[in-house]
């Protein structure tokens, strides 16, 4: 039995999608534990491009059953369109394969006009956030004034919070004739929702009893993290590794692993601290060979080199067992690769990931630089097949973190995946 949490290291679209479908073959149970359809989560199985949201991206496998947990605020405009873009790519969903956790809050329009008059207006310093009212559903979860997927099963409790709310004090367009809307659309959503509702706490309990795989399959990353992230410039959540006990409703003591998912280099969608940013040839190569496209929003994903010192934090946050590192081949073309050790800051040199932003902000990079290996790496399926250089950079990771690579990811297919035997 296994009762694994995949993790993003960095800021979001490690790869997560790839790698908790490529483990999901032998899986039983794939659970998205926070986060909402923020997430883009891509899978690539032959010729087909599955873009998943919300549906944890376990949902491939028949014998996988798939649930949204508590910790997630879910759109359930977005939850419908979501089967009905998979059911186009033949991918059938019921509610035997999919459930839903009955205390997981739920995304308004609403949240949605809040995101973006929040964004244009509230704060000085722009997120840049997806838009989609994560951090407004999240704001009221945690005022205690959220309305929850069973909510809208009961037509008193639904219409007794609706109205508590006072969205018109923030919304001063919204009328009375609006919430009415929102009341019927959504207790009509309710109803379409109810076959997928469940205590999914219990249904993923009583799968660890029966000794059963499971795999948490994290959103966003660690340097999006709401406490351990580079604040403000971060989600509403906790993607890190604690969130999935929280999310889940499961005890600490049942995690046996948490998974790293690595790029190979990093990047950065939104606003906010990038110390190893490249605005220049080198962020502009990797943005075009790594089609670093936000998959949610579209927008150009900033780039720069592996940075170690994050890396190092998330393993301490996270409790990080293995690391997949993903899209090593985007690095095919370079003469020189640099990594960051370190951070040079107004005190002196760092090793650590420093807690005030303004050090963060301020701070420059200290680089190492390893020879690049200049090979389509795309084809190959072995270890033993990989360049020199390459080995050395996997190595070279590996020994300056302390955590074994356990996966290597060379394209976006499943086939392009390495599994690291070294003996
Ligand atoms: P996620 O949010 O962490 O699931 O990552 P995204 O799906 O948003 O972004 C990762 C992108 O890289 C997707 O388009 C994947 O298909 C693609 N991808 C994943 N692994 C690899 C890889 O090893 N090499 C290349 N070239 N692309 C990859
Ligand atoms: P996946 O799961 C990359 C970023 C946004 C913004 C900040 C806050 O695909 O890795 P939000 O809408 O969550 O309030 O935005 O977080 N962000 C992501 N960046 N990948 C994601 O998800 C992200 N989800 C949110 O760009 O900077
Ligand atoms: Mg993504």
């Amino acid at each position: 039995m296994t009762v694994k949490v995949i993790v993003g290291t960095q800021w979001g679209d490690e790869g997560k999608g790839k790698i908790t479908d490529i483990l999901a073959e032998k899986m039983e149970l794939v659970i998205r534990y926070q986060g909402g359809n923020n997430a883009g989560h891509t899978v690539v199985v032959g010729n087909e491009t599955f873009k998943l949201h919300l549906i944890p991206s376990g949902i491939l496998y028949n014998n996988c059953t798939c649930i949204i947990g508590n910790g997630v605020v879910l759109d359930p405009e977005v939850f419908f369109q979501e089967i009905e873009t998979l059911a186009k790519q033949n991918v059938i969903i019921t509610p035997k394969q999919l459930n839903v956790s009955c205390n997981a809050h739920i995304i308004l329009p609403f949240h949605k006009q809040l995101d973006s008059k929040q964004e244009a207006k509230r704060y000085e310093e722009k997120i840049g956030t997806t838009g989609k009212g994560i951090g407004p559903t999240y704001a009221d979860k945690t005022a205690r004034r959220g309305i929850r997927v069973q909510d809208l099963l009961s037509p008193k409790n639904f219409k007794k919070k609706l109205e508590k709310q006072q969205w018109e004090q923030h919304l001063p367009n919204i009328t009375k004739a609006d919430i009415e809307n929102i009341y019927n659309h959504y207790l009509k959503l309710g109803k379409k929702l109810k076959p997928f509702i469940c205590d999914t706490s219990l249904t993923i309990n009583e799968a660890i009893n029966e000794g059963k795989n499971i795999l948490l399959e994290g959103a966003q990353g660690t340097m999006l993290d709401i406490d351990h992230g580079s604040y403000p410039y971060v989600t509403s959540s906790n993607p890190t590794s604690g969130g999935a006990c929280i999310g889940a409703g499961i005890g600490p003591n049942k995690i046996s692993g948490v998974i790293g998912v690595t790029k190979a280099y990093v990047t950065r969608v939104g606003e906010g601290p990038f110390p190893t940013e490249q605005e220049n040839q080198i962020g502009k190569h990797l943005q075009e060979r790594g089609a670093e496209f936000g998959t949610t929003t579209g927008r150009i994903r900033r780039c720069g080199w592996l940075d170690l010192v994050i890396l190092r934090y998330a393993i301490r946050i996270n409790g990080i067992t293995e690391i997949c590192l993903t899209k090593l081949d985007v690095l095919d073309h370079m003469e020189t690769i640099q990594v960051c050790t370190g951070y040079k800051t107004q005190d002196g040199i760092i090793n650590e990931f420093p807690q005030d932003l303004e050090t963060f902000t301020n701070c420059s990079p200290i680089y190492e630089s390893l020879p690049g290996w200049k090979t389509d790496i795309s084809t190959l399926t072995s270890y033993q097949d990989l360049p020199k250089n390459a080995k050395a950079y996997i190595q070279y990771i590996e020994k300056k973190v302390g955590v074994e690579i356990t996966m290597v990811s060379v394209g976006s297919k499943r086939r392009q995946t390495i599994h690291l035997l070294r003996v």
